[in-house]
């Protein structure tokens, strides 16, 4: 039997501009969820917060002093968007467990029964980015591809430098240099959140980051066909 593979889906995703380019978005999600499963493939979806997070720890900023504390509401947003993906595959009947688990441990254990398993977030301290590494750890995966709204990881910002160039190929120790090891701020986003980074080298995972808007680079990547991203090399 094959591993099971991991994907980390960016928060944003879910929520392109216009709702056209979302019905299609979905739509195509689900023919992906279909194809793993039709070839008895598993699959780990660790969904982010996006919007709701952003909102929802901006509501409580000014109230709320502990990290950790507005942590929880970001981890409540993931948990969301995870059950908007996991009643969406329910519904064209795929094999997704009906729960949202809260462990990565746990996640990697119900793969005995289901296909496919859909997560948010853990604890406070990290993305889900670090969910997604540790769920690869805790499934053997030696890959975690990352489904972000960016193309490459780049040497700069490439919203405020045009000249800014992407990566292909770089090893773990050059994404170190890029991100540093300091854990984010509640809601901050960064390409991959460091927590992810120290983790894949602690347990020589890969990290693949792609355009997670095209769905055909998520199926590509998760087939072996063809890279289109940064591969990060642990
Ligand atoms: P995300 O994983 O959504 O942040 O977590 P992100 O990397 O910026 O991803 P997207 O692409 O926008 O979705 C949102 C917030 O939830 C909390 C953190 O505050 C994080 O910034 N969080 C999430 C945790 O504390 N622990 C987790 O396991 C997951």
């Amino acid at each position: 039997m094959r591993l099971p593979q991991v994907i980390a889906l960016g928060g944003s995703l879910l929520r392109p501009e216009e709702s056209e380019n979302r019905k299609i978005w979905f739509g195509k999600l689900r023919q992906l969820a279909v194809h793993i499963e039709g070839n008895s493939r598993k699959l780990g979806i660790v969904v982010g917060g996006g919007l709701p997070a952003r909102e929802g720890i901006e509501l409580a900023k000014n109230l709320v002093s502990d990290p950790d504390c507005l942590d929880e509401i970001g981890i409540a947003a993931t948990r969301l968007n995870a059950t908007i993906i996991q009643q969406i595959l329910l519904e064209i009947g795929c094999n997704v467990a009906p729960m949202i688990p809260h462990t990565t441990e746990g996640a990697a254990e119900y793969f005995t029964d289901y296909n496919i398993v859909i997560m948010g977030g853990t604890k406070p301290g990290h993305t889900t980015d670090a969910v997604a590494v540790s769920l690869a750890r805790d499934c053997s995966a030696t890959d975690c591809i990352i489904a972000t709204n960016v193309s490459h990881i780049y040497d700069t910002d490439p919203r405020t430098n045009e000249n800014a160039k992407p990566f292909f190929e770089m090893t773990i120790d050059q994404l170190v240099e890029i991100c540093g090891t300091e854990r984010l701020a509640p809601g901050q986003s960064a390409v991959v959140d460091p927590i992810a980074v120290s983790i894949a080298a602690k347990n020589n995972i890969n990290i693949a980051v792609l355009d997670g808007r095209e769905i055909d680079l998520i199926e590509h990547a998760l087939d072996g066909k063809g890279f289109e991203g940064t591969l990060v090399r642990s």
